[in-house]
């Protein structure tokens, strides 16, 4: 018998519910193969909650969320949420518990990319840092915000990265790459919170003699990363400047159109596409699905449905290369719709 799954969806805003359809339309053609089956419980979060509840990330949402098997995001339209709206994102992986965002990138046959080379995982504190949404005025002509990193955190995120860099040993030395995580930081400046951060890491890493360890400056692994993207396999950062990296990895891979990400926790574990609402295309049916149809592969990977994520990755891949039946952003003129009926044809 094949597994069924529940799976709380969050639409989100802007292009976040077409891109959702596009990808539970994917997971559901599975079953007919013999594959996993799901049930999907939709869920309010975002913008249009907030303007139409006063709350932008109901108690109820939460509470399906962790109710369920694993969890689907679309986008969220954080910027135009007041501060009394809430905060859905951070709301989400707080409640979640989320240890970290598993954000990978590499080239792709058929998509346009500025490195050839590049392979890696960022992977990004995502409840506390620079985001950690602590912030004050200091009268009327300074403000302030308070960088929060906690050991707990920090070790939670260090542990990911290695386990992210274990998992990916194999598949890399095949291909002659080693196998290491470069912890990134800015501890010149930030004594006490970088302090703290590379002491978790480096603690994480002495528990993985077999995995190499290296510490970067921000900026300096920013040029790197331009300069000799190949160099890289797991990149380990704070929330802030893993957002920033994350993207760099991204645009030098196959830009956000195809950018999937996983936020693990221990006990739960939700998938969201890097990019965000794109208010600009948002219901004309022309967004790009790829991004979360693959991050839907991600959370089939999660669940343990291996060779699921890996016939939905190759059906992906192979409508890409193809390059018959592409999204406006790689080159072509399909609607969303007719490009995930390619990916479920390839299937
Ligand atoms: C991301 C996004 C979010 C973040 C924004 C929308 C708050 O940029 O997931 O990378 O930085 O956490
Ligand atoms: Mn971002």
């Amino acid at each position: 018998m094949a597994n069924s799954y529940r799976i709380c969806v969050m639409p989100g805003d802007g292009i976040g519910r077409e891109v959702t359809d596009c990808a539970r339309r994917v997971l559901d053609s599975l079953s007919a193969g013999g594959g996993p089956s799901f049930t999907w419980e939709e869920q309010p979060a975002g913008h249009g909650t907030f303007l139409e509840t006063s709350h932008s990330l109901p108690g109820a949402t939460l509470d399906t969320a962790r109710a369920a098997d694993a969890v689907l995001l679309g986008a969220m339209d954080v910027e135009q949420i007041p501060p009394h709206g809430g905060d859905p994102l951070g709301g989400v992986r707080k409640g979640l518990e989320v240890g970290a965002s598993v954000r990978p990138s590499r080239a792709v046959a058929g998509v346009d990319s500025p490195s050839a080379d590049i392979d890696c995982v960022v992977v990004r504190e995502v409840t506390e840092g620079m985001y950690a949404r602590i912030e004050h005025m200091a009268g009327d002509d300074a403000a302030c915000a308070v960088r929060l990193v906690t050991r707990e955190a920090s070790l939670r995120c260090a542990r990911i990265a290695f386990a992210q860099a274990a998992a990916r040993r194999d598949a890399r030395a095949a291909d002659g790459k080693p196998t290491r995580v470069t912890a990134v930081h800015k501890v010149g400046v930030l004594k006490l919170t970088d302090g703290l951060f590379l002491e978790a890491c480096r603690a994480v890493a002495d528990d993985h003699p077999d995995i190499e360890y290296e510490t970067a400056n921000v900026d300096a692994c920013a040029m790197e990363m331009v300069r000799d993207p190949g160099r890289f396999d797991v990149i380990l950062a704070t929330n802030a400047f893993g957002d920033i990296l994350s993207d760099i990895a991204a645009g030098l891979a196959t830009g956000l159109g195809l950018a999937a990400s996983a936020c693990i926790g221990e006990r739960w574990a939700y998938f969201e596409p890097v990019h965000g609402t794109a208010p600009d295309i948002a219901g004309k049916g022309i967004a790009n699905p790829s991004a979360t149809i693959l991050t839907a592969a991600m959370m089939l990977q999660h669940l343990g449905e291996s060779d699921a994520a890996a016939r939905v990755e190759r059906a992906v891949y192979g409508v890409i290369e193809a390059g018959d039946v592409l999204t406006a952003d790689l080159g072509g003129s399909a609607t969303s719709a007719a490009m995930t009926d390619a990916v479920i044809a390839a299937m």
